[in-house]
Formats: structure tokens, sequence, C-alpha cells
């Protein structure tokens, strides 16, 4: 990974930051006395939204446009967006006390403790469908595109996907899980949306089929080691870096890689992952360099 790329990561991340606020819109100042209530409901979106991650799943849509040699446009803003927003809704709602009872996430309090329980539940919903809604005014694409955006970013984000891995991994409390069963809850929970983030950008892009099988066989892979690597960091790094509670995992009792595989079977499997996302790029040129220093960074990063 060279400079360039912490460049580039930098500049995606800057750029979708600005544009978020503006995507998720405001309220409209129409609603007489009930403004206030939802004028909270916004700020609440706003907080969970704009608080500082990392934008993995935005610069993987920039990057996957690159790799398939597309010019830039603002379009891709909005399928970014949607990602995030749909990433965001899914931290509010894991860190909720139903779920893993969170109180720090990206350095700040929990939606939740900023605010409060009912209305974090709100916040998810309200993300979730703004991120469907952002993907109705795409203006690059044919009908039947946006149609496979949407539909790729719906079975990611549901029961086949995040939400499905979500309630594996709550049913996997205080239980040790054989490493199929693992493997299919990491993928799901969190490879699936990482996986739909670069299909998104594939479709968006007009990728041919096997362009969007190698992209496939990238994001599967890099999705999965996203998960790994959480785990690894749960256990390695500290609460301050990772700007989330460190140990999490261990004190609710959790199935994770290291505590099935080890700490060494773990970044063993992450380095393998992370050469079957880099032999997936094979027959990419050099535009798709973003997305190698990606997988580099995803098995790399300390936070
Ligand atoms: C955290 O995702 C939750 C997982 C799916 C592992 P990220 O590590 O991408 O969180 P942010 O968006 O940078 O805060
Ligand atoms: C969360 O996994 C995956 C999601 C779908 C949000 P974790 O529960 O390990 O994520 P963190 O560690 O709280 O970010
Ligand atoms: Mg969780
Ligand atoms: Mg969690
Ligand atoms: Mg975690």
């Amino acid at each position: 990974m060279d400079q360039d790329f912490f460049a580039y990561l930098q500049c995606c991340k800057d750029r979708i930051d600005q544009r978020l606020p503006e995507l998720l819109g405001q309220v409209q100042s129409e609603y007489g006395d009930a403004q206030a209530h939802l004028q909270r409901t916004f700020d609440a979106c706003l907080y969970s939204l704009t608080n500082g991650g990392k934008r993995v799943r935005a610069t993987l849509v920039y990057a996957t446009a690159q790799a398939l040699g597309q010019t830039d446009s603002e379009d891709l803003d909005r399928v970014a967006g949607a990602v995030e927003m749909l990433h965001a809704y899914s931290l509010v709602h894991d860190d909720l006390p139903a779920m893993d009872n969170d109180v720090l996430r990206r350095g700040k309090p929990t939606c939740h403790i900023a605010f409060d329980e009912a209305t974090a539940i709100l916040v998810g919903d309200a993300l979730q469908s703004r991120a469907f809604e952002l993907l109705t005014t795409l203006s690059a694409t044919k009908p039947q595109t946006t149609l496979e955006i949407i539909k790729e970013l719906a079975s990611a984000a549901g029961a086949r996907g995040m939400v499905g891995g979500q309630a594996i991994d709550l049913a996997s409390v205080d239980k040790q899980l054989d490493l199929a069963t693992l493997q299919c809850m990491h993928q799901l929970k969190t490879g699936a949306l990482i996986r739909g983030a670069i299909a998104m950008a594939a479709h968006w892009s007009d990728a041919n089929e096997h362009q969007r099988q190698a992209l496939d066989d990238y994001g599967k892979a890099i999705g999965l080691a996203f998960q790994v690597q959480d785990d690894i960091l749960d256990i390695e790094s500290n609460t301050e870096t990772l700007g989330k509670t460190q140990g999490a995992d261990l004190a609710l009792n959790k199935p994770t890689y290291p505590s099935l595989l080890g700490l060494e079977g773990a970044r063993d499997l992450a380095k393998t992952l992370h050469q079957q996302s880099l032999d997936a790029l094979v027959n990419f040129g050099p535009q798709a360099d973003t997305l190698r220093g990606l997988a580099d960074y995803i098995v790399t990063r300390q936070h």
C-alpha cells in the first residue's frame, strides 16, 4: 500500500462525508408544532450517519467503478451514500440493548445513549428507507439497471443477508459454532453488504458477466476478511483506537474466528482470504489497483 492509496481513501472519505448530510436531506418546515419531533429524528439520523466511519463501503463503490473504467459521476455518491446509510442503520441497531448493548460507536456515545432507544430504532428504520429512496434518483442508469442496483441492496440487507447474519449472531451467544456456521454468519452479517456495494457499482458501470463474477469473488473474500479482522481487533486493539468498546465479543461470549481458531489461525485465514481477493482480480489491469489496496487495508487496518 502506498501513499497514493491512502490519499485516495482520504479523498473518498472526505467526498462522501461532505455529501451525506445533503443526501439525507432536511425536515421540511410544514409540520407546525410537530416540527420539533421530526427535527429530533433527523438530528439523530445525522448523528449516526456523519460520525466518522472509515467509509470502506463507499470507497468500494468508487473503486469498483474506477476498476471498470467509468468516468466519475454524482450517481456514484448516491450509490455510496445509500450503502453507507444502510450500514449506519445496521450499526445503530447492532448497538441496541437487545443486540450488542454497546455504549460507544465511532468514538462517541451510541445513538440510543445520545438520544434514546425508541429514537435509535426509528433512526435505523429511517436510514434504511432513505437509502432505497436515494437509489430511485440515479440519473445515468437505465430503469432496468436501477432495479438491479436496488435489488442488490435489498438482498444484501435482508434476512438472506445482513439481517440473517445478525440473527445467527444473536442466536449464537454462549455457543461455540462449527467453522461452516461461523463462516455463514460472518459472510451474511458483514460480507453481504460489502459484496452488495461492489455488485451495485458493477451494475452501475455496466460490467459484463465475467467482470461481475470476478468482482463478486473479490467481494466475497474481502467481505469475510473484514469481519475476521474485526474479530481480531476486538481482542488486540484498544477502545480508544477502535472508537468502540474493545473486548465486546468476549464480554458477550460471542463465537468469533479467534475463539474458534485462535488468534494465529484467524490471522492465517485473513491472509488466505486476502490472497483469494487479489487472485480474483487477475484479469484487471492497474485500474483495479485501488481495489487491491483496499484488500490490503482491510486485513491490516488497526480500527
Ligand atoms: C463495523 O464496520 C461493523 C462491522 C460490520 C464489522 P466498520 O468497521 O466498517 O465501521 P465504520 O463504518 O468504519 O465505523
Ligand atoms: C456487526 O458485527 C455486523 C453488523 C451487521 C453491524 P459486530 O457486532 O462485530 O460489529 P461491531 O464490532 O459492533 O462494530
Ligand atoms: Mg453484533
Ligand atoms: Mg457489535
Ligand atoms: Mg465486532
